[in-house]
């Protein structure tokens, strides 16, 4: 047993799709949660300063006494896991391998479409991944920069027509020839239901926030790391825009935040 709390970091809202289900398999559990929402996107910034970002922010959850890092981004997790996991002397729990999982064991015909940031596809990690689980499957990329300032700003209901008709631009291609699509990047999942109406039935879509809050309550498990009874609860903190996270989070969480706090990243 470890009562010590959950870090998970994102650089925005996106990791709540992580903290929303880590909150339902592990109801017990305190989460400490990081949104670099004054950086936000990170998805079309370089290795150098991705791995910066992802060192102060790990820096910051670190003084929480976590026991361990959820990186709840594909972006980081794509280019700056090896970084992290070697600065971290707790475990460091990232997206790719758990989603890779996931939709290769969901694919039938052995097409997998990948949606993600720029910085994540052109990384070519979850090729990577998903080649190394199964060397036959065909795996199409695509980029969808757009996704992400969407959803930080509210665009994200289902009849948002902004928001439909940028989907259309990412998705009209792929529709029908995969039928797994991975949400590679903790923001999508947040748009899942237009992404389901425009890819059709017949599509499993993998939602990375949900895989790697399973990972980490996986990982709890086998260490036995979890939390030793009692209510779980949940701090918030956002290095800008706070009271915008605490509205957006509220929807998205489906319950109301309070209190989150505003931190000078750049001082970590
Ligand atoms: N939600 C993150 C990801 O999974 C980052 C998106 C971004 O900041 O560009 O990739």
């Amino acid at each position: 047993m470890d009562n010590r709390p959950v870090g998970v970091f994102d650089s925005g809202l996106g990791g709540l799709t992580a903290v929303r289900e880590l909150r339902r398999l592990l109801p017990n559990e305190d989460i400490v949660y990081f949104g670099d929402t004054g950086r936000c996107p990170y998805g079309t910034k370089g290795r150098v300063t991705i791995e910066r970002f992802a060192a102060q922010d790990i820096r910051f959850l670190l003084g929480f006494n976590v026991k361990v890092i959820v990186i709840a981004c594909n972006t980081v997790s794509s280019v700056a896991l090896e970084m992290a996991s070697e600065m971290s002397p707790v475990p460091v729990v990232g997206v790719i391998e758990s989603a890779a999982r996931a939709a290769s064991a969901a694919t039938k015909s052995g097409k997998i479409g990948v949606l993600g940031t720029f910085t994540t596809i052109t990384s070519g990690r979850y090729e990577q991944a998903l080649h190394a689980l199964q060397p036959s499957l065909t795996v199409t990329g695509r980029a969808c920069p757009m996704f992400v300032p969407l959803v930080e700003n509210g665009y994200f209901g289902r009849d948002c027509r902004v928001a439909e008709i940028i989907a259309h631009e990412y998705l009209d291609e792929l529709r029908g020839t995969v039928d797994t699509l991975i949400l590679g990047c903790t923001h999508y999942p947040i748009l899942k239901g237009m992404i389901a109406d425009i890819m059709g039935d017949g599509v499993a879509l993998i939602d990375t926030g949900r895989e790697t809050a399973m990972e980490a309550a996986r990982l709890l498990e086998h260490r036995g790391l979890l939390k030793d009874g009692g209510d779980g609860s949940a701090r918030f903190f956002v290095s800008d825009r706070t009271d915008d996270f605490a509205r957006l989070a509220a929807i998205l969480l489906g319950s109301p935040i309070e209190n989150v706090g505003l931190v000078k990243i750049d001082q970590y």
